[in-house]
């Protein structure tokens, strides 16, 4: 029995468990059927979504056509993060993800907040991308001349005055709901409780036709392309184009919620790795050429829209491609709501079998073979507030909490112990020495950007300025750290600059998001002690 906080699961306990069900009489295993192709499919119907299709207008509004060398920069982190998840999926192919993955490195109390901030990415992702689902079908709808009355596509946030007057009141307070994103999360949850097979066939089916019509967009945008339009390329410097990091960072999560299907697949050691890497390569092509297609067809100032890809091909005036984009936007976003919709179930099923949140969350139907409670909670957690939030809130908060879930995947890999050599063929990440590169990065950017990173840690502005910097300050000290362990340790390269570059984009996220997402750990820690602490199996072995 261990009442430590960092006591840890072994590998070898976590494949057993996992083999053998639940051990509490609902054994049942589940269906072995994804290949590298329906993983690759996967990650993409995750990945290509509501980031893409809306919330990339905004950060090309701020940053111009710049905007492209932040999907660069952004890939470049995501590739380092995805190399280390793909390490972790062939060492512990099961369906926990990074909150097994800390488990087996850091210990119980990190691989809960692991956990905790899992929520963030997919339920709360979940909820944007409903709303930005909703977004797109309502402008079908209301291309079609038909639609659902303005007081049931939308939230408080956003409501004008003249639309709160308008709604009907209940107790005198206005009704106003975003009902076709709660609508979307109910049917998609039914998707996700019947099966993983139906759920294969229908990602597979989705991402065939998103991938084709994003293609159509980027060959025929090129002829609308006016390279005027990409002069200046920063209009408003790189401080402009770091202002969407966290919308373009939400345009690429989803690739890591491949690995959450580890227990479905048929060879999980060799395939799940190739699956995440293949989708985030090709995501990252298509979204490096549609940024500038973007970024070509208008002047950025215009693109300060909800729907940029629909926009820009009305402003060259084909509606009829505008039209196409938005049917196909609530395809995309409807894969992305899927794979999320599977994910998180399948992690709180890991969370449950370890004892530390309740044992129905790991109950597995015994027809469909999914985990039934957990699915259905999901559904709850994310269609409700769907019904009510706006999108920006839940975009930044996903952004940050999933940055957060990275960085520990990338210092967990350098707390693994070395792979042993197998006849199986699996992924293996490679070793480059990072005593000196690390160093002379980190020192070498210093030297370089000298200026503003003395200019950003003054305090010569007083607190309220200076407190929107407690972030960079964070990432500055961490860095010397790490230029240290570097040297001494002679850490693995790729984890460790995976570590940087996320825990750098973070620093991009504004303040509050910071103070949100505190809060949001603060209360899961709350949980944590409360009821996993003394629920957990390790507790009791
Ligand atoms: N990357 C996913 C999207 O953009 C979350 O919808």
């Amino acid at each position: 029995m261990s009442n430590s906080l960092f006591r840890k699961k072994s590998i070898a306990t976590i494949l057993r468990d996992a083999n053998s069900g639940l051990g509490d009489g609902h054994e049942s295993g589940m269906h072995k059927v994804l290949k590298v192709k329906d993983l690759t499919a996967m990650g993409i119907a995750a990945v290509i979504g509501a980031g893409i299709f809306s919330t990339i207008g905004e950060a090309s509004f701020h940053g111009g056509p710049g905007v492209s060398v932040l999907f660069i920069i952004t890939a470049i982190t995501c590739g380092f993060s995805a190399l280390c998840y793909a390490e972790f999926a062939s060492r512990v192919p099961v369906s926990g993800s990074a909150y097994t993955y800390s488990y087996v490195t850091f210990g119980e109390i990190a691989a809960w907040v692991i956990g905790w901030s899992l929520i963030l990415e997919y339920a709360i992702g979940n909820i944007a991308v409903a709303i930005s689902w909703s977004g797109y079908f309502n402008n079908l709808l209301n291309g079609l001349g038909i639609g659902f009355p303005d007081w049931l596509t939308n939230n408080y946030d956003s409501a004008t005055p003249e639309l709160m007057a308008a709604a009907p009141h209940i107790f005198g307070l206005p009704v106003i709901l975003n009902l076709p994103a709660f609508i979307v999360v109910v049917l998609v949850t039914y998707l996700a409780f019947v099966g993983i097979r139906e759920s294969k066939r229908s990602a597979n089916f989705m991402v065939g036709l998103k991938i084709l019509v994003i293609l159509f967009v980027i060959v025929v945008g090129f002829f609308y392309v006016n390279p005027a339009n990409w002069s200046p390329f920063m209009p408003n410097g790189f401080s402009g184009v770091l202002k969407g990091v966290s919308a373009v960072f939400f345009a690429y999560i989803g690739f890591d919620a491949v690995s959450t299907t580890a227990e479905e697949c048929a060879n999980p050691q060799r395939d799940l790795p190739k699956g995440m890497i293949y989708s985030l390569i090709i995501c990252t092509v298509l979204y490096i050429l549609i940024s500038f297609v973007l970024t070509g067809m208008v002047p950025f100032t215009q693109l300060k829209v909800a729907d940029p890809l629909a926009f820009v091909f009305d402003q060259v005036n084909m509606p009829w491609i505008s039209y196409l984009i938005s049917v196909s936007a609530v395809i995309a976003t409807t894969s992305v709501l899927l794979v999320f919709q599977i994910g998180q179930p399948r992690i709180w099923m890991s969370m449950s079998r370890d004892g530390l949140l309740p044992k129905k969350f790991s109950k597995i139907h015994p027809r469909f073979k999914t985990p039934s409670f957990a699915t259905i909670i999901t559904g709850i957690i994310v269609g409700v507030p769907a019904l009510f939030l706006n999108l920006t809130i839940v975009t930044d908060l996903t952004s940050i909490g999933t940055l957060f879930a990275f960085i520990l995947v990338c210092g967990g890999v350098l707390m693994l112990p070395p792979q042993e050599k197998t006849a199986e063929k699996r992924f293996r990440m490679p070793y480059i020495n990072s005593q000196y590169i690390v160093p002379m990065i980190l020192i070498g950017t210093g030297l370089v950007f000298h200026k503003e990173i003395l200019q950003r840690l003054s305090m010569a502005e007083g607190w309220n300025v200076w407190k929107h910097n407690i972030p960079f300050f964070l990432f500055v000290i961490v860095a010397l750290i790490t230029i240290v362990m570097c040297y001494l340790r002679k850490l693995s390269l790729i984890p460790v600059l995976g570590m940087l570059s996320c825990f750098y984009l973070m620093t991009e996220i504004e303040l509050k998001n910071w103070i949100v997402f505190s809060v949001w750990l603060i209360a899961g820690l709350a949980i944590y002690f409360l009821y996993s602490y003394t629920h957990s199996k390790l507790r009791k072995s």
